[in-house]
């Protein structure tokens, strides 16, 4: 499992967006012409980021509200100068990190990948950031050690959506400890070049870009080395519906909707449903994580 994920597209291809709209245009053309494009290769990058506009205001993020454009409204207040990560639990190195420390120490590198959210509907973005390895790694995970716990900041005075009980706060999240060292799973800290906007959980978020977006915990302020699978949000808020690996599976529907296909957010004139792949596309790279596992099973 020793590889480094490698964009099949460069820096280059990313910026500026006038850039974008020719390959779009490129990729439209190929799509008429019949060639694959997303449907592609499993492991085939997507060529086609949304635009920032896109990514940074169609939004989940319930701290701030439970509509896709209440983050982009209500964010603003957050405060994320100064900012640590308490990293705790089952390391050599407990503590609280600050920010600007681990983004001296982290190499940080651009990741074009797909983004499935569980409510059918999915993006490409192009995140900056480094392996959650290279920052676990930091801390020293100590033998024992089996899963990874996040927690989101809780900050009602900041966070208006935190007023409402509509989860349990902090929002939490967890990964098994391969699937956090995995070198496919990100700490975000950019999108497009630019500094991660609040709405998309500055300064730093989680992205695995093979299970569902909720998966992916914003503004982490907490990681917590552990031998127990810990709780998380959407679980607990309805466990017959969220489970803990929420790998993205066509095969395995939501009890209230189907989850073989997907609605492309963004794409404008040529928007339309396309097949949701197995492990959102990242099959070759993530399968064997799973092996034996009755994925229906632990959904
Ligand atoms: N993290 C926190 N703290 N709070 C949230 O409400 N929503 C999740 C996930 N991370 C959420 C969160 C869900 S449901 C999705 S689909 C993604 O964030 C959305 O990320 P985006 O807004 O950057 O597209």
């Amino acid at each position: 499992m020793a590889f480094r994920w490698k964009n099949t597209l460069t820096h280059d291809d990313v910026t500026p967006e006038a850039h974008w709209l020719n390959r779009r245009q490129l990729v439209a053309g190929m799509a008429g012409a019949g060639l694959a494009t997303m449907a592609g290769g499993a492991s085939a990058d997507s060529p086609k980021p949304d635009s920032w506009e896109v990514i940074t205001s169609y939004n989940n993020f319930y701290e701030f509200g439970t509509g896709k454009g209440d983050p982009v409204k209500h964010a603003h207040r957050l405060t994320t100068d100064p900012w640590s990560v308490r990293i705790d639990g089952m390391v050599d190195r407990p503590g609280d990190y600050a920010f600007k420390d681990i983004m001296a120490k982290m190499q940080i590198e651009e990741r074009i990948y797909r983004f499935r959210c569980v409510e059918a509907w999915s993006m490409v973005i192009p995140w900056n950031g480094f392996e959650l390895k290279d920052l676990l790694d930091l801390a020293g995970v100590q033998s024992g050690a089996k899963y990874v716990a996040f927690e989101t900041l809780y900050r009602p005075e900041e966070m208006i959506g935190q007023k409402y009980a509509v989860l349990d706060w902090p929002y939490v999240e967890g990964l098994r400890l391969d699937e956090a060292q995995h070198p496919l799973t990100l700490m975000a800290t950019g999108i497009y070049g630019k500094a991660i906007p609040n709405q998309n959980g500055a300064p730093l978020r989680l992205v695995v870009p093979w299970k569902y977006g909720f998966k992916s915990i914003k503004s982490v302020v907490r990681i917590t080395l552990t031998d127990k699978e810990p709780p998380t949000s959407w679980n607990k808020a309805n466990g017959r519906e969220y489970g803990f690996y929420s790998n993205v599976n066509p095969n395995v529907d939501h009890p209230r909707w189907s989850q073989a296909s997907e609605r492309v957010i963004g794409g404008g004139l040529l928007a339309k449903r396309q097949p949701t792949l197995m492990f959102n596309g990242y099959g070759p790279e993530v399968m064997a994580l799973y092996e034996g596992m009755d994925l229906k099973k632990y959904y």
